[in-house]
């Protein structure tokens, strides 16, 4: 390894070292603004019109769907938090406001009921969006974004042949071996 090789790893380990450092005083001196903590969940949920469980172009935002946020703490899985059930905007929006910090916790968004007969198949189980309530991860602010949510139309619609075409999932799929059929 040549001389200068190294001068410039040594200064990135320096430089890593100290961001990090950097990131714990700031950790530390939060706990006392723990309790007052307000946050507003905010999210989106869509009909996943190609049942790939991912968001397309062609998927379409549901207005009047349910959803709810619940934390539980992460080391005996007892509820810490519990949102009432929240509906979504015209939009297909929601927000949720919590208050409190759940630095123990792990809090997840999830779909309660979908507002659409033809779009109301659930995702799978772990497609639950998880957020950080607590300002002691190095997260700054009082919106918190959860990953959009989406319900399953019951048939997929023709259009989906070119939108995914264009996305090149079938060609990944070849690739995986995996046989899904949107
Ligand atoms: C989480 O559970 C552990 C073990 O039961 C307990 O010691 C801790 O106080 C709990 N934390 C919260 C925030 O409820």
């Amino acid at each position: 390894m040549t001389e200068a090789c190294m001068i410039a790893l040594v200064s990135l380990a320096i430089c890593i070292s100290s961001s990090f450092n950097f990131a714990y005083a700031t950790d530390a001196a939060a706990p006392g603004a723990a309790e007052s903590n307000k946050f507003k969940v905010v999210g989106h949920v869509y009909c996943d019109t190609c049942r790939v469980e991912f968001e397309t172009k062609i998927s379409q935002p549901i207005s009047g769907a349910v959803v709810k946020l619940e934390c539980r703490n992460r080391t005996d899985g007892a509820v810490t938090f519990q949102s009432p059930e929240i509906t979504t905007t015209q939009s297909g929006d929601y927000r949720i406001h919590v208050e409190g910090d759940y630095e123990d916790s792990d809090c997840h968004v999830t779909l309660v009921k979908s507002s659409r007969p033809d779009c109301s198949d659930l995702t799978e189980d772990w497609r639950k969006a998880r957020v950080v309530l607590t300002s002691l991860a190095g997260v700054s602010g009082d919106i918190r974004f959860a990953n959009n949510l989406g319900f399953k139309k019951k048939e997929a619609v023709p259009e989906c042949k070119k939108v995914l075409t264009e996305l090149g999932y079938y060609e990944l799929q070849d690739e995986l071996g995996h046989e899904v059929v949107p």
